[in-house]
């Protein structure tokens, strides 16, 4: 969770009381070799002997610009707050300005170098406050819950973020209640999965979902099987953790602009099932309900932010396990819907309980569906660890993708090639789950979900598998484990629509 408190600090960031202040650094110019000072920090500079002076200081200690460069300098008196922190931007585009996604991370470092520090201003706020607010929240963020003596020092407690601007209140609000979209996401997948299973996991859906007053529904096992849910019963009967199917909507105020369905794949923990994954690293798929975290914590933010959009979603759970009830290869579901699937590997589950959900989604005659999921590796192997792959109708792909890029999410529009789907004929059902090959998996099962939803409804699927998870080192506003994503790319896509249908 977040506890960090974002404010709008008016007034000169050199003379306000504060623990320390935060100002950006800037690469050198073309054929220049000193760093450059961000906008913002003019009464800092001024503080420090003008432009020339601080730059000066910066440089002795190190300072360059580039991203993710955290300079701390104590200001003995310069400045009221004691510790000047100085936090690179990397080189802006052509046009000299940094760009939001270059002011969030840069935001995100300051945050996280920030760590044991009660109360810090930042000058950020200046150069783009939505993006400083968001990179703040999401670099203070840390996931404490499991640790018994704290996790060392606690996250900045408040930070005050100097701009001018009558609508200033306003974008730090929108912007905040993003950040903390985020971190419920983020919360849900760190969340370990003794502790989040279907049962537990829908039970913290609807506490969320109550509070943001949107509308509830849980279907539980016996639910499951009288409606004839047999792709999230398939493959959850392998786990002790009975399945659930959750379902959230908001209703977009008196006059919705549109209905968009919101799908997101909950498997709270991949052993693969009786198509066993391998041991390493298989503590990553505590991670396999990353979809369903961040369509929740959508759905939710969405209300929040009273978007007049309809938004329903609808959250497949379940616990793929390898037992003595487990299902099998060449076991045949028959699907919410009624259409039947040969399991030939219990490993592409997702895609299993996915298409139930797509199902029951379309039937709300939603005016899009976004659905999103870590559903392949192969993701992994096409666009590496922090591009999602989008894929879909056509228009309705790209637009999800730059909604992805512009966000800094990050997405990349992918093909969904005709051939593939004679690729998944069934020796004796109307579809197999997985192929006989492993070429182009990404697109493999996004033509298995492409089956399930309703001809000219305009639609995105949304592969995860990387992005949703960290494992490396901390950069930017980003930390080892949950990262949120897609959270701020569906929202994008909601407020979207919200605007122009
Ligand atoms: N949850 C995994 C995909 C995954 C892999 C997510 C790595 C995050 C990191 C998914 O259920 C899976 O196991 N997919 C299989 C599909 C295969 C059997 C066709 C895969 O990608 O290997
Ligand atoms: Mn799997
Ligand atoms: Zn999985």
């Amino acid at each position: 969770m977040t506890s960090t408190d974002l404010y709008i600090a008016e007034g000169s960031p050199a003379t306000a009381e504060a623990d320390a202040v935060v100002i950006g650094v800037l690469p050198p110019s073309q054929g220049g070799d000193a760093p450059r000072l961000a906008p913002g920090a003019d009464e800092v500079a001024a503080a420090f002997d003008g432009d020339a002076g601080l730059i000066g200081l910066l440089a002795v200690a190190g300072a360059t610009g580039k991203a993710d460069e955290v300079v701390k300098v104590p200001t003995r008196g310069s400045l009221t707050a004691p510790l000047l922190v100085a936090v690179g931007m990397g080189k802006p585009d052509a046009d000299g300005a940094p760009a939001a996604e270059q002011v969030r991370r840069a935001a995100g470092a300051a945050a996280r170098a920030l760590t044991g520090i009660g109360h810090a201003l930042s000058t950020l706020g200046r150069v783009d406050l939505a993006a400083a607010a968001e990179g703040t929240l999401l670099g203070a963020y840390s996931f404490t819950a499991y640790r018994t003596n704290g996790n060392g020092k606690a996250p900045v407690g408040r930070v005050g973020l100097v701009a001018d601007g009558a609508d200033a209140e306003a974008t730090l609000r929108t912007a905040a209640a993003i950040g903390r979209a985020v971190c419920t996401a983020r919360d849900l997948v760190n969340t370990p999965p003794n502790d989040l299973f279907p049962e537990s996991f829908a039970a913290r859906a609807r506490e969320l979902a109550e509070a943001a007053g949107l509308e509830v529904e849980v279907l539980d096992d016996e639910a499951l099987a009288a409606g004839g849910f047999g792709g999230v019963l398939g493959v959850g009967q392998g786990s002790s953790r009975k399945p659930r199917l959750v379902r959230l909507r908001y209703a977009g105020g008196s006059a919705p602009r549109a209905k968009v369905a919101l799908v997101g794949k909950g498997i709270t923990f991949d052993t693969g099932g009786i198509s066993i994954k391998p041991a390493a690293n298989m503590d990553h798929m505590t991670s396999d309900m990353g979809g369903a975290a961040a369509v929740i914590a959508t759905t939710v933010l969405a209300a929040q932010l009273e978007l007049p959009v309809a938004v329903t979603a609808t959250v497949p759970m379940a616990e793929n396990m390898p037992s003595a009830t487990a299902y099998r290869p060449g076991d045949v579901l028959r699907m919410y819907g009624g259409k039947t699937v040969e399991v030939l590997n219990t490993d592409a589950e997702g895609r299993l309980i996915l298409a139930d959900a797509i199902t029951r989604a379309a039937e709300d005659d939603p005016d899009y569906l976004v659905e999103t999921s870590t559903l392949t590796g192969a993701q992994q192997v096409a666009l590496g660890l922090r591009t999602a792959g989008v894929m879909g109708s056509d228009e309705f792909r790209d637009r999800v993708a730059a909604h992805a890029r512009a966000t800094g999410e990050d997405g990349w529009a992918m093909p969904l090639p005709e051939h593939m789907r004679g690729e998944l004929d069934s020796r004796i059902a109307d579809i197999a789950n997985v192929t006989g090959a492993r070429w182009g998996g990404m697109l493999v099962a996004g033509t298995f979900l492409r089956e399930f939803v309703p001809d000219g409804l305009p639609w995105a699927h949304i592969d995860i598998a990387g992005p949703s998870f960290h494992s490396g080192g901390p950069y930017g506003y980003t930390h080892k484990g949950g990262t949120g994503v897609p959270v701020r790319t569906m929202f994008a896509v909601l407020a979207d629509i919200a605007e122009n249908g």
